[in-house]
This record gives structure tokens, C-alpha cells and sequence, in this order.
């Protein structure tokens, strides 16, 4: 496992490998977890060559405060990588990214109009910029993406789909804490007693798949958030149903189809999400 900083450096390790083997990549913001090693591991098992890109892009952060407590983690990062059998860690520094600032606006139509869309103006515009930009960069033929992650998901396909780029999108399950609370960077930043709470969103969501049978999508709606909130130290900023593709609230379940319930919610001044296939 080779760690890179510069585009230079980059291709010619990739070169070097053999630049006729497939590339699979793994896009992540660093402080690694088994979420993200997950990914990595799917993505030794399919391709010859790994590349894990380790950047915390500025462009997809609307909240300055955000940006500058995202926690950055290398040298963990490298001893959990060491062991995946990834051969390139990509860490640049945003010159290396954006040599020039990158002004290109994405149109994601409805997509982009709920939920995470929603409440963070800009986010996924920034998101498209930086994965088609590591895209041009490292010519990957699969891309590695979480489920945790699940309008992200959904964006990048279509980005991938308008921009007409050879690369293959590949979905990956959800990693979760051992109390079910879904794992992700910022529970890093999450105290032991915000944390040991922050369990409750995944466990509402669990039981939420339960009572599907029995309860229209209002009532699921309100229970959850209902139930979110009774916690003293949680907050939902939203909880959807939605349909898996448009990513639009539905009304009614509709038997032959797929469904995911997505919620945002503070513990704290931390913003957690999660989803659950309904
Ligand atoms: P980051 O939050 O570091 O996540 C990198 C990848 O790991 C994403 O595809 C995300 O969905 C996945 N991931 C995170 N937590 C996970 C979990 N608990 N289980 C499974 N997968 C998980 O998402 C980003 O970075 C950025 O927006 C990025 C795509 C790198 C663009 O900057």
C-alpha cells in the first residue's frame, strides 16, 4: 500500500501497477471506520487495483463549523487500511483537487429537493463536483458507495448517468455500532452518554419496519418522530418515507414496492443520519 499526495504521484503508481488493470475506488473524507473498511474490503475482492481517496472536500460543506471540526484522522486511517490489501491511499490537498475553483453546477432536479438536499443547500453540488473530479482523475471501473449514504447514492448514479461516465456504481450495506447506531465520523465526536442515546434512532427505525403492517405512513411518521424526540438528547430535523427511486415522500405503501424511511437528526450539535429499507 503505497500513500500519495500529489495527481503526479498518483498516476505514476498507478502506472506502475499496470495501467491496463482495472482501477476500484473507495472515495472517503478519512477518519476511517469499519463502515468505510467494509467498502474497501468489497472492493479488493473485485478489483486488481484499490485506490482509497482521502479527502475532506471543502465544496460539499455548508456549515464553515462543520468543515473545520470534521475530524481528520491519517495515521489511523493508514494502520486500519494497512491490513485491507488496498494498493493506493490518495490523499491530496485541494490545490491537487481544484487547481482552479471548481464553478460547475449540477442540476439533480427533484432529487436534490428533499432531505439532505433540503437542508443543506449546495451539499450535493459540491459532492458531484469532487467524485466526478476523482473520477477524471483515477478512471475507476467500479465505484465503492455506502447505503448509509443513501441520497448521496442516488446522486452519484445519476451524475454518472448525465455525464455518460464508464463506471460502474456499486451499492454497499450499511455498517452499524454494536447498538445499532449506524457508523460514521462524526459519532467521533459524539461524548459516551450522547452516544450510548444516539442508539435510539437506528432502534425507532428497527421497529419501525415492525409496525409496517399495521400502521399507515403518517402514523409511522409521527411515531418515529415522536419517538426520536422523546430522547432529551436527540432532535429530528426530518424523517421521510420514501420511494428508492425519485427519493419522494409516498402517502400509501404500495405492496410491489421498495420503500426507505431516512431521518436526520441532532445529538447535540452533531448530525446523524441513518435509513432503513422498509
Ligand atoms: P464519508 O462520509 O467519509 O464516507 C465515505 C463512504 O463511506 C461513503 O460512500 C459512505 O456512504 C460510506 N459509509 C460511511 N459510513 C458507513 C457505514 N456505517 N456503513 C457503510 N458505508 C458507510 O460520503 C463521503 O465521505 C463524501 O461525501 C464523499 C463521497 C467521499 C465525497 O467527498
Amino acid at each position: 500500500m503505497k500513500l500519495v499526495n500529489t495527481v503526479e504521484e498518483l498516476h505514476a503508481e498507478i502506472q506502475r501497477l499496470n495501467p491496463d488493470k482495472t482501477v476500484g475506488l473507495v472515495p472517503t473524507m478519512g477518519a476511517l471506520h469499519q463502515g468505510h473498511i467494509s467498502l474497501v474490503k468489497q472492493a479488493v475482492s473485485e478489483n486488481p487495483i484499490v485506490v482509497v481517496s482521502i479527502f475532506v472536500n471543502p465544496t460539499q460543506f455548508n456549515d464553515p463549523n462543520d468543515l473545520e471540526h470534521y475530524p481528520r484522522t491519517l495515521e489511523n486511517d493508514l494502520k486500519l487500511l494497512e491490513p485491507t490489501g488496498c494498493s493506493i491511499v490518495f490523499a491530496p490537498n485541494a490545490k491537487e483537487v481544484y487547481p482552479e475553483p471548481d464553478k460547475r453546477k449540477f442540476n439533480f432536479g427533484i432529487l436534490e429537493q428533499v432531505m439532505e438536499g433540503q437542508h443543506r443547500p449546495g451539499h450535493f453540488n459540491g459532492v458531484a463536483q469532487v467524485v466526478s473530479r476523482l473520477f477524471e482523475l483515477i478512471k475507476p471501473a467500479k465505484a465503492y458507495f455506502g447505503l448509509k449514504d443513501f441520497q448521496q447514492l442516488a446522486i452519484v448514479k445519476n451524475m454518472v448517468k448525465q455525464l455518460q461516465l464508464p463506471v460502474e456504481i456499486v451499492p454497499c450495506a450499511i455498517i452499524r455500532e454494536e447498538s445499532g447506531l449506524a457508523m460514521s465520523s462524526r459519532n467521533e465526536l459524539l461524548t459516551d452518554e450522547q452516544r450510548k442515546n444516539a442508539a435510539v434512532i437506528s432502534e425507532t427505525l428497527f421497529k419501525a419496519k415492525e409496525l409496517k403492517g399495521q400502521k399507515s405512513v403518517k402514523e409511522i411518521t409521527d411515531w418515529v418522530t415522536e419517538t426520536i424526540n422523546k430522547n432529551p438528547f436527540l432532535d429530528v430535523e426530518y424523517f421521510e418515507i420514501v420511494d428508492d427511486e425519485q427519493l419522494q415522500p409516498v402517502n400509501n405503501w404500495n405492496e410491489n414496492s421498495t420503500y426507505f424511511g431516512c431521518v436526520a437528526a441532532f445529538c447535540g450539535k452533531i448530525r446523524l443520519i441513518d435509513n432503513i429499507v422498509f
